[in-house]
């Protein structure tokens, strides 16, 4: 069997290790994404000094806090001192702009702060920061994307922002900036430097949607933190979503706007929802879906249509397929609605993505609105998952979900029964069946 170290080549989109170079990976189906490994640079040959646990003082672990309350929950409180924390996101989406807040930030608070830009020029990093009022006496800037350069000064700051880490290099390892030997170098040698002088590096990290690009899956393992700052570059919302945190929660999530001046709290992201719905509409069904450990506000829409000739079509944006096509089943099992000569397709409103099963109801409740094309009432909403026995099981996060529902002004909810959280006007529901009937949705009303 070959071991570990005959894999001499990696993915630069998922990771994985293969022991012969191959033009697409087998583990990810990308194309063009194999690379040889190369040795990384010698080990130092200094004796490691050990420390008795039960000495290590747990309370020490200090954090940086950032200017932005959902940054700081997403962060589990800001980055911890002297970690290596990653920042992924596609070009575009405001990985830079949310870096400058954070170091501009940090300077206030009295760190020693760099921001390294290898991508732009002092020109546009400052005009960035006018534009968010972020220029502060205490926060250097250095224009190289040559990694000797970064590493000479790193030790001097308390924080160092590195804008990107796909712009570093290292001539003497050779190959190009952005390749994933270059890549893995950098944020080693980065990490490693951070570590001995206990400064916090924030490596800014593109991504692509399809993921053709190295990005924070090559380096998931050589830092502390990686969260992705996610979106639409031509709507406002962002969520900054934490995909590994050494030092804190990782399902958390902050829920941001990109505006005028930079990024700000998103104090309601579930009211943009409302705000595009067309209420009335058959397919559109209102629900609250877990993100993170809050509820978030979000319209499930379907619309089934007939194609009496073609294999119908099933296309389930932004949701679990696999979810879907079970829904579909149980639909015509216990709802007798026939959907095998209909096209369905299916989306989060918004362009938001999640596989939460709280959004099963809402997903059946969408596809039997369509098909009837009898729309639910506009004050109405739904949660809860469906099991294969057509039975509606609880969920987690009930209390937020229905607090989330009401709030927007859901008086009436169809929710599992037994679940907890307020109660308002709930209509507890114990089968697919039953939920349909409560919702009106049922094909002998
Ligand atoms: P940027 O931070 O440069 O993205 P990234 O570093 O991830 O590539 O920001 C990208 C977009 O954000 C850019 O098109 C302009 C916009 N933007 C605003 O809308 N408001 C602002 O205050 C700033 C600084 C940028
Ligand atoms: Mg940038």
């Amino acid at each position: 069997m070959k071991g570990r170290n005959d894999q001499k080549f990696v993915c630069a989109a998922c990771g994985a290790r293969h022991a012969t170079w191959l033009g697409r990976c087998g583990i990810c189906g990308d194309w063009n994404t194999i690379e040889a490994l190369r040795d990384q640079p010698a080990a130092s040959g200094k004796a490691a000094v050990a420390t008795v646990l039960s000495d290590v003082d747990a309370s020490k672990v200090a954090r940086i806090p950032t200017s932005l309350s959902e940054v700081d929950r997403a962060m589990s409180g800001g980055p911890v001192r002297g970690s290596t924390v990653v920042i992924g996101g596609e070009p575009g989406i405001g990985k830079s702009t949310l870096a400058l807040a954070m170091a501009a930030h940090a300077s206030r608070s009295g760190l020693r702060t760099l921001y390294v830009s290898a991508e732009e020029s002092e020109g546009q990093l400052a005009e960035r920061a006018r534009r968010m009022g972020a220029a502060s006496s205490g926060l250097d800037v250095v224009m190289t994307a040559e990694l000797a350069a970064v590493l000479a000064v790193l030790g001097d700051y308390g924080m160092v922002v590195v804008d990107s880490i796909q712009a570093l290099s290292d001539p003497e390892l050779g190959g190009q900036a952005g390749s994933v030997n270059q890549i893995r170098h950098c944020a080693q040698a980065l990490n490693v430097s951070a570590k001995e002088s206990g400064t916090t590096a924030v490596i800014l990290s593109h991504v692509t949607k399809d993921g053709s690009l190295a990005g924070p899956k090559v380096l998931e393992h050589l830092v502390d933190a990686v969260f992705v700052l996610e979106g639409e570059r031509s709507d406002e919302s962002r969520a900054l979503r934490c995909l590994k945190n050494r030092f804190g929660k990782v399902s958390e999530v902050g829920f941001l706007r990109m505006g005028e001046s930079g990024l700000q709290d998103e104090p309601d992201p579930g009211a943009a929802q409302l705000d595009d719905r067309l209420a009335g509409a058959a397919g559109s069904v209102m629900t609250a879906m877990r993100d993170g450990t809050r509820a978030r506000l979000v319209e499930i829409q379907a619309l089934v249509t007939p194609n009496p000739r073609e294999a119908p079509k099933r296309q389930f944006l932004g949701l679990s397929s696999q979810r879907c096509n079970v829904i579909l089943g149980l639909i015509e099992h216990f709802a007798a609605v026939k959907l095998d000569r209909f096209d369905v397709f299916m989306s989060i409103a918004g362009g938001h993505a999640s596989d939460d099963p709280g959004l099963d109801l809402a997903i059946a409740a969408a596809i039997v609105s369509s098909a009837l094309q009898r729309p639910m009432p506009a004050d109405a909403a739904v949660f809860g998952e469906l099991g294969l026995t057509g039975e509606v099981r609880k969920v987690r996060g009930e209390a937020e979900r229905s607090a989330e529902l009401m709030r927007h002004g859901f008086g009436r909810f169809v929710a599992p029964a037994g679940g907890d959280g307020p109660q308002g006007g709930r209509t507890s529901v114990r089968t697919l069946a039953e939920a349909l009937q409560a919702m009106g949705l049922s094909r002998r009303h």
